[in-house]
């Protein structure tokens, strides 16, 4: 090939990729729920009227609200705060009275091939006993109750039974450690942990109630006992379990004794409703709080109008585990209080094999499917003749949420799924936003592969320089949320002062989000990853700096650098750069890497364990003595180290770069 042929070449395939982009399809858009542009603009012009009327028009209220936004007091806002609602009520029992009751709420499809489907009606009435039970179990309105559970139905009873209650959960992914659950579980005081014997995933049962006893036992790094009073367990895994007596209570004996009876209380619209924690640029991860009537509005009209939700005909299915905000807010709250026909599967995508997805999809006629890129990514890499072999033309639109989707991926997913029919929604939003802030809307949207494009109605966002000036199309900076939004994290719990360090110390009263964003030409927004030491791996946050403490927590290791190293299928992993004490004989070299891969597992849970670990004798530092993370990246990613100019010496980054590569 003539390099002359190869420069056209790539300049028009360039030129196509700059005008590649999607109109929704008139069919679509003449049916969409959302179709004018007009909303944008009325939200604009009054965006509080604008969630006002969507908190009415979307939820039922025990008591209306008179007040819509408080900011009388920044950053710490109130939405709707002399309202009452019950948001498990809004989610189920009015569904039931508006005679939905026969309507699916939940296909379930268990790992090993079980399934069950429960409907609004049956929902109801097992949050209701559920309720029952927690309440004669001492739980009351302002507890906070810990669970730490597979992906199965009673997951999601359990979490609507709390808040039925006005208490509010706080749920722990089951992939941390026992560790990680007792740190959270002594941040919320829970005095009630609800949990299964163990789940299935790829294949096999994952114990978690073990868990939860090594959690309990000991006493923490300020000398005390745990809070826990009572140990909840669901069977599912059928793994042999110790119960500890007084503590401990198997869910199915307990719920026998009682009925379904239960009349749902309104709670203020303030009343928390769950504390996730996440990683920060901190060791220690963040208790983010959410509270009921503005998250509940903003996640139900998102869910709405994002995902085009037809609740009488559409089957929708959001892949991501409870134990993270997008299953919270779209996998529980947004569809449930929309009155939504929903999957949920419980294991993994290749158990026992890479069609399981598509199966599922076709076993249950899914029409709108919500995942993450690293997911099709993967996908991808086993190639399209698995999805092929599956019948996937009930989909009419499929999302995605948790990193940038690179074009490729978008186009596979767009043409290998969706039969190069389906729009895509790249949606972004954070644990802290509680809902999705920016993203296409599918009726009203020309879509461009890989970027998020636009703020929803009633989101007022900006990308701005280090000073807080917007920047002008074409340019890069950082993502501000500009106005309050009603499903914005209140608080981090127990910590108002970090709360406002962390987000709102740079650009006072404007959101800083984290992360890295660039305008088109157009205005449209793409994301370029985070800017702080959060790391993103298959979308989910780690924290640099909580895995080099945990490494640095190892008798072993004097000094530990982490980096997140930019990788095809999981968008980054974990790489770590260890010195060890010089006293050769606490840990081998040789040993040194799967010793402490597994130290970090056990210290934060699997999702944590570094790709690579290597020893080496000296870190990179400045002058000043600061570890040079960006360079060591640059070895982990097989890049030519960058500026080494800042370096007290280049000696320890060559013999690094040398070691990685290998020669
Ligand atoms: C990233 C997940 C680009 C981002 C809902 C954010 C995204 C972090 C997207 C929040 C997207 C999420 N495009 N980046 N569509 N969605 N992110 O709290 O860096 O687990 O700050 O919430 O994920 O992750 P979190």
């Amino acid at each position: 090939m003539s390099d002359d042929h190869g420069t056209i070449e790539s300049l028009s395939s360039l030129a196509h990729d700059a005008q590649e982009s999607y109109p929704p399809a008139a069919d679509f858009r003449a049916a969409a729920n959302q179709n004018s542009s007009d909303i944008y603009l009325r939200a604009a012009a009054d965006p509080e009227g604008y969630w006002a009327e969507q908190a009415q028009q979307r939820l039922s209220w025990k008591k209306p609200f008179t007040e819509v936004l408080d900011w009388t007091n920044p950053p710490f806002a109130k939405w709707f705060a002399n309202g009452e609602l019950n948001v498990a009520e809004n989610c189920l029992d009015r569904h039931v009275a508006n005679g939905l009751g026969d309507r699916v709420a939940y296909y379930f499809e268990g790992e090993p091939g079980d399934s069950r489907s429960i409907t609004y009606a049956e929902l109801t009435h097992e949050v209701k006993r559920a309720a029952n039970m927690l309440a004669s179990l001492g739980v009351t309105a302002g507890d906070r109750v810990a669970i730490y559970m597979p992906l199965i139905p009673e997951t999601v009873i359990a979490m609507l039974a709390v808040v039925r209650l006005g208490a509010a959960h706080s749920v722990v992914f089951g992939g941390f450690s026992a560790e990680s659950l007792r740190a959270r579980i002594d941040d919320v005081e829970a005095e009630l942990v609800i949990t299964a014997d163990g789940g299935y995933r790829k294949g096999r049962v994952s114990p978690l109630k073990p868990v939860v006893d090594q959690a309990l036992v000991f006493d923490n790094a300020d000398g005390k006992p745990s809070t826990v009073k009572n140990v909840l367990v669901v069977k599912r895994g059928g793994n042999d379990i110790d119960m500890v007596a007084g503590r401990d209570l198997w869910w199915h004996e307990e719920i026998t004794a009682y009925d379904g009876e239960h009349t749902a209380q309104g709670f203020p619209a303030e009343n928390p409703l769950f504390i996730l924690y996440t990683s920060g640029t901190t060791g220690k991860p963040k208790g983010i709080l959410h509270t009921t009537g503005g998250y509940l509005t903003q996640v139900a009209t998102t869910h709405s109008d994002i995902f085009d939700l037809k609740p009488e005909s559409d089957v929708y299915w959001c892949t991501a585990d409870v134990g993270w905000v997008t299953g919270h807010s779209y996998g529980v709250y947004g569809p449930l209080a929309n009155g939504a026909t929903q999957v949920m599967y419980e294991g993994t995508p290749d158990t026992p094999n890479w069609g399981r997805w598509w199966e599922i999809i076709q076993k249950y006629k899914v029409s709108i499917f919500y995942t993450a890129p690293t997911a099709i990514r993967s996908c991808m890499k086993v190639g399209r003749q698995v999805p092929e072999q599956y019948d996937l033309s009930s989909l009419r639109l499929l999302g995605s949420v948790g990193e940038p989707i690179n074009p490729e991926a978008w186009r596979w997913y767009h043409d290998v799924i969706g039969a190069g029919k389906t729009p895509i929604v790249d949606t972004w939003w954070q644990t802290e936003t509680g809902a999705i802030m920016i993203s296409p809307l599918p009726g009203l949207t020309t879509l461009k592969p890989g970027s998020a494009q636009i703020a929803q109605p009633g989101i007022s966002v900006a990308v701005v320089d280090d000073e807080g000036n917007p920047v002008s199309n074409g340019n890069g900076g950082l993502l501000v949320v500009e106005r309050p939004w009603p499903s914005m994290v209140r608080n981090v719990w127990g910590d108002p002062q970090r709360f406002i360090d962390t987000y709102w110390d740079k650009f006072g009263d404007k959101y800083f989000a984290g992360d890295g964003a660039r305008l088109d030409e157009d205005g449209d927004i793409w994301f370029l990853g985070r800017v702080d030491d959060v790391m993103n791996v298959s979308g989910h946050r780690l924290s640099t700096t909580e895995i080099e403490s945990s490494l640095v927590g190892h008798h072993a290791v004097a000094e530990a650098a982490v980096v997140g190293a930019d990788d095809e299928t999981t968008g980054q992993r974990v790489v770590a750069f260890v010195c060890i004490k010089t006293q050769q004989e606490i840990l081998a070299p040789e040993d040194a890497e799967v010793v402490l891969k597994k130290h970090v597992a056990d210290l934060i849970g699997a999702i944590a364990r570094p790709a690579n670990v290597y020893v080496v004798n000296e870190l990179p530092k400045t002058r000043s003595g600061k570890i040079m993370r960006r360079l060591l990246k640059d070895v982990a990613e097989g890049k030519t180290v960058g500026d080494v100019t800042t370096l007290a010496d280049t000696v320890a980054i060559t013999a690094i770069a040398k070691q990685v590569s290998g020669n």
